[in-house]
């Protein structure tokens, strides 16, 4: 297994799908290698292409600031990446090929940080890490055991910006999920 250094370094040089084609930067990932808390999302958008970095658009600006209010944590606290490393086209979902192709990248980086939560945001990410075909809408409000921890499911914050506030108060209430399952006390059982 490699270091999530070399890790990185392989996905930097990744021309293993035709999404390599296309992208100004590999977003691999930001953030403490030994985070207890990880985010994973779809793939980069725009900005992150151009930033090389994930969630640094509107939507990031949403999730930092969920993440500084529910869980008293700064963004460089957790650790943060997508399903896929390299913007697609026009924003569209990233293909079935291009998640195989790149899913392994995820697969090793929360092997090697090991958080004791992954919070997936939006549908793509939850089926993704969870393997199931149901949308978030369904998975969220309660957490699925996963490796050595907790995935907890919420949306998004694409869909909070859309959606409004109660997209927002279950983006909420899904970190605070987070949190217990972070710090081993009971998780909520009502749901909003
Ligand atoms: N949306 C995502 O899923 N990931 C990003 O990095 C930015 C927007």
């Amino acid at each position: 297994m490699p270091t999530l250094i070399e890790l990185g370094r392989e996905a930097r040089g990744c021309v293993a799908c035709p999404l390599a084609a296309g992208r100004t930067q590999v977003v691999f990932g930001v953030g403490d290698p030994t985070a207890s808390l990880m985010f994973v999302g779809e793939a980069p958008g725009r900005e992150e292409d151009l930033a090389g970095e994930p969630f640094v658009g509107r939507s990031g600006k949403l999730l930092d600031r969920l993440i500084a209010e529910e869980l008293g944590l700064e963004r460089r606290e957790c650790y943060i990446a997508n399903v896929v490393k390299c913007r697609p086209p026009g924003n569209r979902d990233p293909l079935p090929l291009e998640v195989a192709t790149c899913r392994h990248y995820l697969e090793e980086q929360v092997e090697l940080i090991s958080p004791r939560v992954v919070v997936t945001l939006g549908n793509f990410a939850s089926r993704t890490l969870l393997g199931r075909s149901e949308g978030v809408t369904k998975l969220r409000g309660q957490s699925y055991p996963f490796l050595t921890g907790v995935i907890v499911p919420t949306f998004h914050p694409a869909a909070a910006l859309r959606g409004g506030g109660v997209v927002l108060a279950q983006m909420r209430a899904d970190l605070v999920r987070a949190k217990h399952a972070l710090a081993g006390t009971p998780e909520p059982s009502a749901d909003v």
